[in-house]
């Protein structure tokens, strides 16, 4: 494998509505996110991926882009988007952006001009369909809900393709005008000095033509978009963009990928993939059902780590995932994959380190280095995701009661990691001195920011630990290169695996349960690294582990 300059390196996520409001109307900016750039030094990382800043009349927060060649006003303007890369240069930070290329907004010039004239050049920029006798062209869902087609305005008999929201319509790939404009647009940031992008939705690019209908699979008669995609491949769009885009600057991508096909993942992130990365989704869709998220289990200890396992496996030879336990559209993940009651300091740090110390590229989302959990909604008003909203009907469809569908659906909601950053315990948590967009989560005063600071036992100072062991020149190529091997497996709920170096070995070990539990070394321990509670417990070969402890080892 060709080493690259992004394969060591820690990245974090911003979801900037919600990081730090500095004129106090509520909303994150990024004047804020410049003036926390000594903060994320501090915490010690290297990238910093900002969800979308662009124009955008925020139908899907940002996801939705009426404009990709400037800053939308509530976030400030070109000169505070200069301004931050300068500064995040001078402290060795890149900033990555978001790349939202499968759609724009329904409000982007280009839909404007389509809806004037669907049959000129900018109609053929978008997939727009006659339909006669109200008979559409698939029976694709769309990720929020309903049919994927809407009509188009101002001509009835017209519909217009949008796998998300209606006012996110699709961009026509396969017309060359179309991904001229993007690269064009990528090259722009590119130049600029940006770092790379994530690439938001990419596998939904490539559509399967002629449309057509396929199984339905609930009882709206509708059909998951993953049963079309299933048909195509992206291999020639992805290609075109990395070799007229990303290649030529050496710019990190990292894909939102879902659903890629068995025996592709060499072409992603392989030596000379579309990208240089892309996230682990295995454990964040572990456990998911067709039939919505009122019906998803929790994640047992074992789930997990079979999907960790089975990631590294994947990966290994071919290239890096990037590990993350949460992000905008996922809830807080030591909510969602520690069980209910069991959430705390330990807990919490365990997971901590089965996230940082596997091999790939590690991702902190906002909030989740102070251990910020789920929210405590008590009414759907309080939500503002659309995705939650659709997920609450369909729970009710389902015969779920309003209490039982809001108990449900709070659970997955996006809005758990999109309430804002608990810095201190003042009013709304001192992310703003305003009025949040979104409320604050109601726990701020026992968890946040500038308590952990000051605590040298706080889940912050041991994400930092996490941050500072992975940089040691003494351990970094183990942790950064070293294959990952399993070990213990036929004991439950513990995820325990060695890192190889070329002459070193490190011995992780979660004790992923309450109860302590007891594992006999191979081996003899040079080196405590890591200990995320109380004594270390060895008597001659046998390690005993107390309920959610986890260590790193150095072994002999
Ligand atoms: C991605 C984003 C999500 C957004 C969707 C549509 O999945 O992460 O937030 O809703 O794409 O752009
Ligand atoms: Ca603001």
């Amino acid at each position: 494998m060709k080493k690259k300059w992004w394969h060591e390196k820690v990245a974090y996520q911003i979801y900037p509505k919600s990081f730090c409001d500095t004129n106090g109307d509520g909303v994150g900016d990024l004047r804020g996110i410049i003036s926390k750039l000594d903060y994320l030094k501090e915490l010690g990382v290297d990238l910093v991926w900002i969800s979308p800043i662009y124009c955008s009349p925020m139908a899907d927060q940002g996801y939705d882009i009426s404009d990709y060649y400037n800053i939308d006003p509530l976030f400030g303007n070109m000169e505070d988007m200069d301004e931050l890369m300068a500064e995040a240069k001078k402290r060795d930070i890149g900033i990555v952006m978001d790349l939202v290329v499968n759609h724009c907004s329904d409000e982007h010039e280009w839909f404007r001009k389509a809806c004037e004239d669907p049959n000129g050049k900018y109609g053929k920029y978008f997939y727009i369909e006659e339909v006669k006798d109200g008979k559409l062209p698939s029976n694709i869902r769309s990720y929020f809900g309903g049919s994927c087609w809407e009509a188009l305005p101002g001509h009835p008999d017209k519909y217009y393709l949008h796998l998300f929201h209606k006012k996110q319509p699709d961009l026509n790939w396969e017309n060359p005008e179309v991904r001229e404009e993007i690269f064009t647009m990528v090259n722009w940031w590119l130049e600029k000095g940006l770092a790379g992008f994530r690439i938001d939705a990419i596998i939904n690019v490539k559509k399967s033509l002629p449309w057509k209908n396929y199984p339905a699979d609930r009882d709206d008669g509708l059909s998951y978009v993953g049963n079309m995609l299933k048909e195509v491949s992206c291999h020639d769009f992805l290609t075109e963009l990395r070799d007229r885009t990303f290649a030529k600057y050496n710019a990190f991508s990292v894909g939102e990928v879902f659903d890629e096909h068995e025996d592709t993942l060499p072409d992603f992130i392989g030596d000379d993939g579309y990208f240089s990365t892309m996230f682990d989704m295995s454990t964040a869709v572990c456990g998911a059902s067709e039939k919505g998220w009122y019906d998803r289990p929790h994640i047992t200890a074992n789930e997990y780590r079979d999907a960790v396992f089975s990631s590294q496996k994947k990966a290994w030879n071919v290239g890096f995932l990037s590990n993350i336990i949460e992000n905008h559209d996922q809830p807080r993940g030591v909510s969602h994959y520690l069980p209910d009651g069991e959430v705390n300091d330990t807990s919490k740090k365990m997971l901590a380190t089965l996230h940082f110390m596997v091999r790939g590229i590690p991702f902190i989302y906002q909030g989740q280095e102070i251990g910020m959990e789920n929210v405590d909604f008590t009414s759907m008003d309080q939500i503002d995701d659309v995705m939650t909203h659709d997920e609450y009907q369909v729970a009710l469809r389902a015969g779920l009661s309003p209490e039982e569908a809001l108990e449900s659906v709070k659970k997955m909601s996006r809005d758990n990691a999109r309430v804002p950053f608990s810095w201190d315990a003042s009013e709304y948590a001192g992310f703003t001195t305003g009025k949040p967009w979104l409320m604050n989560n109601p726990d701020y005063t026992r968890i946040n920011l500038a308590s952990q600071r000051q605590d040298e036992h706080s889940v912050y100072q041991y994400y930092r630990q996490l941050i500072q062991l992975r940089k040691n020149p003494e351990y970094k190529d183990t942790i950064v290169w070293g294959k990952t091997v399993p070990v213990y497996t036929d004991q439950d709920n513990l995820t325990a695996f060695y890192r190889q170096g070329e002459d070193q070995t490190l011995l992780v070990i979660a004790n992923y349960q309450k109860e302590p539990q007891t594992i006999t070394l191979e081996a003899d321990v040079k080196n405590v690294l890591l200990n995320n509670c109380g004594e270390f417990q060895q008597k001659e070969k046998k390690l005993q582990l107390e309920g959610y402890q986890a260590v790193v080892l150095e072994m002999h």
